[in-house]
């Protein structure tokens, strides 16, 4: 079952809210941490074993260096991505660079910074080579499975999906690179998202063991790491238990002794890079109830919407909400909890059951902390809320400050009408 608890009450929200008006997001220093440090032991018996944290899930450079601190690289997937990771200290092959459809420049930077390039297509290296002075010493493919595999709802049926090489592909790059000077080489996969199903992780590490076996029987190719993606569901439903991952870890290893040891091929990094997992359940969106309507349906309107956190209106993803101060109340109360923007998907739970709202009552939404602030956006005008975290010895740090209406101007060539 989902953890309900939350790292703060209704009173420290107040206090808090008086400085920072909602809404705004706060992230669980302390939870995030030992989470961190779970993962990494759950993967202990691995020496090279390394996670990248997808920055995409939380581009804030606190909570990188956060993770920095934990150990944790960066994955990137753009030139801001990569400008982030750098200026919180993580480069090298402490950035794994997973991009897609890469225009030159970002693969330069992630050159210059000596990131592990992870090639999306097999065109792709001779897009390298032309225009950013030649392959590196170390690179890295990403296989697309096909009909091989099923994915999900959020990364969609990998045989549809735009990423990665195909079977046949991989086996006619690795030479191909090598041929050019590539020395150290990676096998990379992602193949489902918000994935809660652990042995969906073991048939994904059985799969890239497989195929490190067959790089080195056919082509004496030796892989230094397979990367498992990311991936790795969170319960967002208060029914939905989370991945076990000493469970993980394990299962992972029995299959390492089983397939990698006797082939010889022990050391094999065994690389991830998840995102939701890492920061998603330890963020929350506050939010505050400022009009109720009764029409054919009851609903409570909010002062976040939609341009806060769109996963509600593009998925139609659950996000569990709590009303501060009304914890034990009786959930008696059926409505649609909206925002302000004009689309009718603008809800962030639709027919809930939840305890009365009164006008000013402070809403809690779950598990925003992973592409949540993240997907925001600025249609119709909504302004992006401020990002706050809840340190270890509770004090609240502002780690983005909310924008302004100067910001939203800011890119607008425009000096107003003189009159
Ligand atoms: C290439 C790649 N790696 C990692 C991630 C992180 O996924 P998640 O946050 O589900 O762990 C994503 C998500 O979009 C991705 O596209």
């Amino acid at each position: 079952m989902k953890n309900l608890q939350l790292p703060f009450d209704e009173a420290k929200i107040r206090k808090i809210a008086a400085d920072y008006p909602t809404p705004f997001y706060l992230y669980d220093e302390r939870a995030i941490r030992q989470n961190a440090r779970r993962l990494l032991r759950a993967f202990g018996w691995n020496q090279g074993f390394r996670e990248f944290f997808a920055v995409k899930a939380t581009p804030n450079p606190h909570i990188l260096k956060i993770l920095r601190e934990e150990g944790f690289g960066a994955d990137c997937s753009s030139l801001a991505e990569l400008v982030l990771s750098e200026r919180v200290g993580i480069t090298g092959d402490g950035i794994m660079f997973t991009s897609n459809d890469t225009p030159a420049k970002e693969y330069l930077r992630a050159k210059e910074l000596g990131a592990i390039i992870n090639l999306d297509d097999i065109t792709h290296i001779d897009y390298l080579d032309k225009h950013c002075g030649g392959v590196p010493e170390l690179l890295c493919f990403r296989y697309n499975p096909g009909p091989q595999r099923t994915g999900n709802v959020i990364i969609g049926n990998p045989a549809e999906a735009k990423y990665g090489l195909t079977r046949e592909q991989l086996f006619q790059a690795y030479p191909l690179v090598r041929e050019r000077g590539v020395r150290r080489f990676g096998l990379h996969t992602m193949v489902a998202s918000n994935e809660l199903d652990r042995g969906y992780f073991v048939e994904t590490a059985r799969m890239l063991f497989q195929l490190a076996l067959e790089l080195k029987d056919r082509l004496d190719i030796r892989l230094e790491f397979v990367n498992l993606g990311g991936g790795i569901g969170i319960p967002y439903r208060p029914e939905q238990t989370a991945v076990d991952l000493e469970a993980l870890g394990r299962e992972i290893h029995e299959l390492y002794n089983a397939m990698i040891v006797p082939a010889g091929l022990d050391p094999l990094a065994i690389y991830m890079e998840n995102g939701r997992m890492v920061t998603g359940p330890y963020g929350y969106l506050i939010t505050t109830a400022i009009h109720q309507k009764n029409i054919y349906r009851y609903y409570i309107g909010v002062d976040a919407c939609m341009a806060n956190l769109m996963r509600p209106g593009m998925y139609g993803a659950y996000h569990h909400i709590t009303v501060l101060g009304k914890e034990n109340a009786p959930a008696d109360h059926v409505c649609d909890v909206v925002g302000s923007l004009c689309e009718n998907n603008d809800k962030f739970a639709i027919q809930r059951s939840l305890p009365k709202i009164d006008m000013g009552d402070l809403l809690v939404i779950h598990d925003a902390g992973a592409h949540g602030y993240a997907m925001g956006f600025q249609y119709n005008g909504k302004l992006r809320s401020a990002e706050l975290l809840l340190k270890e010895d509770g004090g609240i740090q502002q780690i983005r400050r909310a924008e302004t209406m100067d910001d939203y101007f800011a890119t607008l060539d425009f000096t107003g009408v003189n009159r």
